[in-house]
């Protein structure tokens, strides 16, 4: 079949933060840039990122870089790739600084510097005390990170294409990436973006989870493509849940709220996190908070008529703090647990928010992968930022408000490469003649389909088997039952049923796709946990209750297409600092 082709420089999948701050790099040098997205741009699930973009900008008292290094190797449970993370921490000031100056609304102090509040597990002089790291826009930060960088776009003239899907990536014989084929979603019509250098910016995949704080777009549109192209999926077993999701809704309470001096009581009225973490209390890290607010339900402490839920209590703060700092939630509070946050505590339970894991790539963001002798090669033409990335900065577990950092200055630092480097200078390869080839037998199946099942149903089926099986405490069992039955869903995805096929919207074909996505996701993800015999991070298995650095100090690689797993050394030499050593983490 006769596609449609376009040529750009390079091709961006995903508008959110990351997305959006990689085109802005490019489109200012000049460069041809395409950014798609299923959603309009400022729609992208960054606009839902809440409590703050960390940054040792000291506005509230001393801090550096090299104590925001150490919190994030500390939270990282020491799975962090150091490099990195030294990198990241001490490209954050500037990257706020330049979010400041392109407009973003941030709060400001009395002295009008930008206003931060305390988060989870940000420290001063390496643990010693909470300090505000986390620069806030009230709590709307994503949204107004997201708006910015969307503007500027605009007068830097990036090339949207909105509603368009991304269905596979094009690589060819020398494994090089020449671009995608991608579905627009108005028409249906497939075409060949071709590009020099392809961007997977489709932020996380929460989608695979009943109860999550992802929008429903978050379905691992980039895993599912790289995986499909024969890339790693990297530390996949690494879910974070946020301690603060709306009891039985799902909706995000920003940490911010106990960073502004809200708290967890359990059915007793006790502060609980003080019997768990006595120095951090309610702002220990997030996978700790979460074990520690399960425990107090498993234990029959929770509240509520099944005793199924904790409670954050912030009336406290007053009605004049909640309405100028945290506005959002008292409307979340409102819309969706029915309390006036101002008199009353929110219901809320641990809930599945951010996934550490990813598409492996080097500082650069240059996709990685791992040959069969272990030695590791770059993917030439491709790069993954945000949350479908794992550069690792996050490791076993991500610090609150490091995902926006990471987003900004990882799209930057990709965008300032690919403007360096050769290949964006020279000319497009040739396309292979089957590029298009995996793509259209995925739709032309779904067309051709008779007998399977509804998409939701699978879809349905994937979050609930997720859910019972790779929660916030994992047992081998249960990973065990989770790895069989994932694999007998992938057999019902492949007999996914279009009903009544000439009336179907193309919104119910790319629902049909992102459950393919979903289902790389989950795979990837349930057989990484069942073999990880240890605890670390997010990853907190009833069988293996201790960190295991001996035999465990390492990143999982998922291989899609050989159905293996192999494991890649963590880099623990930083750039230019000393190596933090793993301890044991107390709070
Ligand atoms: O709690 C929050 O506002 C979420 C922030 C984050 O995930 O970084």
């Amino acid at each position: 079949m006769q596609l449609n082709q376009r040529k750009f420089d390079v091709v961006v999948v995903g508008a959110g933060g990351s997305g959006l701050r990689c085109a802005l790099q490019l489109a200012r040098a000049g460069l041809d840039v395409a950014v798609l997205s299923k959603v309009f741009p400022t729609r992208s699930h960054t606009v839902a990122a809440q409590g703050g973009i960390s940054a040792s900008l000291g506005n509230m008292s001393e801090d550096n870089w090299y104590w925001h290094m150490f919190d994030t190797v500390k939270g990282s449970d020491y799975l962090g790739d150091q490099d990195a993370i030294e990198f990241m921490c001490r490209e954050a000031p500037s990257a706020v600084y330049e979010l400041e100056h392109m407009g973003m609304p941030f709060d400001r102090n009395p002295d009008g510097t930008i206003y931060q509040r305390p988060f989870g597990g940000h420290t001063a002089n390496l643990g010693e005390k909470a300090v505000q790291r986390a620069c806030a826009a009230a709590d709307r930060t994503g949204h107004a990170l997201l708006h910015t960088l969307y503007q500027q776009n605009v007068a830097a003239r990036t090339h949207f294409f909105v509603e368009w899907m991304a269905l596979d990536l094009i690589r060819d014989a020398d494994g090089e990436v020449l671009g995608v084929v991608a579905m627009e979603m108005e028409t249906g019509e497939v075409s060949v973006l071709r590009a020099k250098s392809t961007v997977l910016a489709t932020g996380g995949a929460g989608r695979i989870f009943a109860a999550s704080t992802n929008a429903y777009i978050n379905t691992g549109d980039g895993i599912g493509m790289a995986a499909r192209a024969g890339i790693p999926l990297q530390d996949m077993e690494f879910w974070q849940f946020h301690p603060t999701g709306v009891a039985g809704a799902g909706v995000l309470i920003t940490e911010g709220v106990r960073g502004e001096g809200g708290i967890l009581l359990n059915a007793n009225g006790e502060r609980f996190m003080e019997r768990y973490a006595p120095t951090y209390k309610d702002l220990a890290p997030r996978d700790f908070v979460s074990r520690s607010m399960d425990q107090e339900i498993k234990e029959g402490r929770g509240a509520g008529p099944h005793k199924d839920y904790v409670l954050l209590k912030l009336d406290h703060l007053g009605a004049e703090t909640i309405h100028k700092r945290l506005p959002s939630i008292a409307e979340i509070a409102r819309k969706f647990a029915n309390v006036d946050c101002t008199k009353e505590p929110i219901p809320v339970v641990p809930t599945i928010h951010y996934q550490m894991g990813g598409i492996p790539t080097n500082i650069h963001s240059q996709v990685l992968t791992v040959g069969a002798d272990g030695s590791e090669q770059v993917v030439q033409g491709l790069y993954a930022i945000g949350e479908c990335s794992c550069v690792s900065v996050h490791g076993a577990n991500r610090l609150g408000t490091n995902s926006l950092l990471d987003l900004v200055v990882f799209g930057r630092s990709a965008g300032r490469y690919i403007v360096d480097s050769e290949r964006v200078r020279g000319s497009h390869k040739d396309l292979p003649a089957d590029c298009a080839e995996q793509p259209l037998s995925r739709l032309a199946r779904l067309e051709s389909s008779s007998d399977g099942e509804p998409i939701q149903d699978v879809a349905n089926s994937i979050r609930a088997s997720m859910q019972k099986h790779c929660g916030v405490f994992r047992t081998s069992d249960l990973l065990k039952e989770g790895v069989e039955q994932i694999a007998q869903i992938e057999q019902r995805v492949q007999r996914i049923h279009l009903k009544d096929k000439s009336k179907v919207f193309n919104t119910a074909r790319v629902e049909a796709l992102e459950v393919e996505n979903l289902i790389e996701t989950a795979k990837a993800t349930i057989v990484s946990a069942e073999a990880r015999k240890e605890s670390r991070g997010a990853h907190s298995h009833r069988d293996f209750q201790e960190r295991d650095d001996a035999n465990w100090l390492k990143h999982t690689l998922w291989f899609r297409d050989a159905n293996r797993l192999a494991y890649r050394e963590v880099q623990l030499k930083p750039l230019t600092v000393e190596t933090f050593k793993p301890k044991a983490r107390t709070f």
